[in-house]
């Protein structure tokens, strides 16, 4: 079968799927975007993702797509049953626009999704556990933008991961502006303290994810109960009793966290829901 990306209501051949450069989403980073995967021909939190669980906000002035029109885009471009293993990208932005002054008018919102067959990130550090460094590049303040918005400004997180990368770690943690620890580039993180389960809050400046929503709805299931999420204050040095999660690592144990030379020198600390 060969892959399709959806632009606003066609599906076009990779080679031939474009968008205009006025497009706001380039030229701002104004929009948002979603990462899904499926599994057996099926998509995970599907609902989750296109409703932010009821409370995550899209970029004001302009019609969003309703999470009904979003998920029969979905199955358009990405027949659930064909696929075993995928992974889904849905990006919405606000459209062409002037190139010289940002003009928040959306004419012609644009929707986008990307469907691929998913590759994971090696597997061994399954086994392993993956090393993680804390990095200097902290994370958005929420009262910039609200980290409730998976917009398409990622460069704070992309920075942080080259800070990790040049450290020789795939994945970063990132700090919030008060040095309290926020989540990692492209995953949440959970530490396990005495049975408990720690966690960010949403007000220490994260992402609200979709996995770590169902790790908190498995660990308070009256089933694991031995798991808690409470929220003390708590130091997160060496978190060797972390994991990780996100919609591609799904959920992976940290082996081993260190500070990279260029991190701010106070101990991190983490607040948990
Ligand atoms: C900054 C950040 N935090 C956390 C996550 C994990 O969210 P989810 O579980 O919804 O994939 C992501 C995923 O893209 C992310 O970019």
């Amino acid at each position: 079968m060969s892959l399709k990306i959806y632009i606003s209501g066609k599906l076009y051949d990779k080679d031939d799927a474009k968008i205009s450069v006025y497009d706001h989403g380039l030229l701002y980073g104004d929009g948002v975007f979603e990462g899904l995967r499926s599994y057996g021909g099926r998509v995970f939190r599907l609902e989750q993702h296109l409703t932010g669980s009821g409370n995550r906000p899209r970029p004001s002035g302009w019609r969003f797509p309703s999470p009904r029109e979003m998920a029969k885009a979905v199955v358009d471009t990405w027949p659930p049953t064909s696929i075993t293993d995928g992974y889904i990208r849905l990006v919405v932005t606000r459209g062409a626009g002037s190139a010289w002054g940002s003009t928040p008018i959306a004419r012609d919102p644009q929707v986008i999704i990307i469907a691929d067959i998913f590759r994971s990130i090696r597997r061994r550090l399954y086994d392993q556990g993956l090393e993680i460094v804390t990095v200097s590049t902290s994370a958005t303040i929420p009262a910039a933008l609200s980290p409730r918005i998976k917009s398409l400004n990622y460069l704070n997180n992309i920075l942080a991961k080259i800070e990790g990368l040049q450290a020789g770690c795939i994945e970063a943690l990132m700090l919030n502006h008060k040095g309290e620890v926020a989540e990692c580039t492209g995953d949440n993180i959970f530490l396990v303290r005495g049975g408990v389960l720690l966690t960010p809050p949403v007000d220490a400046g994260i992402l609200e994810g979709i996995t770590r929503e169902a790790v908190i709805e498995l660990a308070r299931a009256p089933a694991s109960r031995s798991a808690k999420c409470r929220s003390p204050s708590t130091t997160c040095t060496s978190p060797t009793n972390a994991f990780l999660t996100g919609t591609a690592a799904e959920v992976i144990r940290s082996s081993k966290s260190t500070a990279a030379k260029s991190a701010p020198a106070r101990p991190a600390r983490s607040r948990a829901t």
